[in-house]
């Protein structure tokens, strides 16, 4: 199993380009679903979570093929509705096929998808607006069977939390409904924006996106288009704390500052050099910052995607640090692992109180647990006393495109190994 081994001690220096946006790119691919034909993907990441997005709509007679960065996609009609276990266990995000499939078909089959490391992950927020669309929706041996004998009806739909798969199926789903849907509390997420583009560019009626208050008007037809993925805000925020961490001087370019807001803000807060432009961010100067509070909520409040990399952060930074984990009950896994390093983190339910020392942190074997724990840790590593040892990297892989590769072109001594 590949591991990857970080030698701490660096300053990192230079430009790094981020890679589109796994979290834009999945929904937009089952969206896909919506439009027989042609469509075609530019800056579309080479991730696990890609290429498993990918073997599920070739299991839905799509073809897939990559032309450089773009992503070419052939929808036809399926043969059989199903997303089966042995795909969706592989990634939790095929629930997006749901309200694709169901809207332009009128049947799905789709495998729950299960809980992971940092959450139960439930669905009853995808589910629940259907039925009030007028699917008649059951679960049997593991399986979400849907059907609508007529096209989906438009409904007002009230989310009682935030969900960002939520809002991106019930938005998918509501394109081809019959009148005008309306979603409440909807999630805000860039990566919503960016599916309502795409789905506008096929011809799709949508107003409000990236507010808490969309508007769908179903069309009878949709057709395939082109579409280039917004780039990827965690990805950016996790190569700029890979700067600040080290105490370098890192640009990181092909981004939209804005879309982590929440971070730039945290960051200088806690005495960090943040500078920006249209379509870069960088942090400079060299000096460490003092410990200062998160709490992740839905943007564009301090996003959780970024609460493990920010922890990582705050162990070297001098005081404490109080992390408040608002959106999942699980996502601290990566505190044990951190204090294997020597970090000091006292844990309470959703809160984890950091107490950081610069150069306090040596070199150890260390476990990724889930996705955004793995990049934590490898950000651990680059400041850490000697040698790091990330196990179970393919983790990482779902989704950071190269991440080692980037790292080591700002001067970081990090290696994947065999
Ligand atoms: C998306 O997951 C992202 N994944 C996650 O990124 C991200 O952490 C999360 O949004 C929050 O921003 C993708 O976009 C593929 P939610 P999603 O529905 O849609 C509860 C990463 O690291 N909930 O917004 O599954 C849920 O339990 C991944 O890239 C229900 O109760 O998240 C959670 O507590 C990890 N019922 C909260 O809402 C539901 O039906 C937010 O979940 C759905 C969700």
């Amino acid at each position: 199993m590949e591991y990857i081994v970080v030698k701490g001690g660096k300053k990192l220096h230079g430009e790094v380009t981020t890679s589109g946006a796994k979290n834009a790119a999945l929904p937009i691919l089952f969206a896909s679903l919506l439009a027989e034909g042609v469509h075609r993907f530019n800056n579309v990441p080479v991730l696990r979570d890609i290429a498993s997005t990918e073997r599920l709509l070739q299991h839905l007679n799509c073809t897939t093929q990559r032309d450089g960065g773009s992503l070419i996609i052939q929808t036809n009609p399926p043969d059989d509705y199903t997303a089966p276990y042995d795909l969706v266990s592989q990634m939790r995000a095929s629930i997006l096929c749901l309200g694709p499939l169901l809207s332009k078909y009128g049947q799905a089959r789709v495998s729950l998808p299960g809980g992971c490391a940092i959450g139960s992950r439930p669905i009853n927020l995808h589910i629940d607006p259907l039925r009030q669309m007028g699917a008649e929706i059951h679960i049997e041996k593991g399986y979400v069977i849907a059907n609508c004998k007529r096209k989906l009806t438009a409904a007002h739909i009230l989310f009682e939390n935030t969900t960002v798969g939520g809002t991106e199926n019930i938005m998918m789903a509501a394109t081809l409904a019959e009148g005008t849907t309306v979603l409440e509390n909807a999630a805000q997420e860039p990566e919503i924006v960016d599916l309502a583009i795409y789905l506008k560019s096929m011809g799709a009626k949508i107003d409000g996106e990236g507010s808490k208050v969309i508007t769908i008007t179903g069309v009878d037809k949709l057709t395939p288009s082109e579409h280039t993925i917004v780039p990827d805000r965690i990805e950016a925020g996790t190569l700029l704390i890979a700067g600040a961490i080290t105490g370098g001087d890192v640009k990181v370019e092909k981004c939209v500052p804005a879309h982590i807001q929440s971070l730039i803000e945290k960051m200088r807060e806690s005495g960090f050099t943040i500078d920006s432009g249209d379509d870069w961010v960088s942090v400079s100067g060299g000096n460490m910052g003092h410990g200062v509070d998160i709490h992740t909520i839905p943007h564009p409040g301090f996003p959780t995607d970024l609460q493990a990399q920010f922890m990582a952060l705050m162990t070297q930074c001098e005081g404490a640090s109080v992390i408040t984990e608002g959106i999942f009950e699980n996502r601290f896994m990566h505190v044990q692992e951190l204090i294997r390093l020597g970090a000091e983190i006292s844990l309470n339910a959703r809160v984890a109180v950091v107490r950081g020392e610069k150069g306090k942190l040596e070199g150890a074997q260390v476990m990724a647990t889930d996705l955004r724990a793995s990049a934590s840790l490898v950000l651990a590593g680059l400041v850490a006393n000697g040698e790091t040892q990330i196990n179970r990297v393919y983790h990482l892989d779902r989704g950071y495109e190269k991440l080692e590769e980037k790292l080591a072109s700002l001067g970081a001594t990090i290696k994947r190994c065999a």
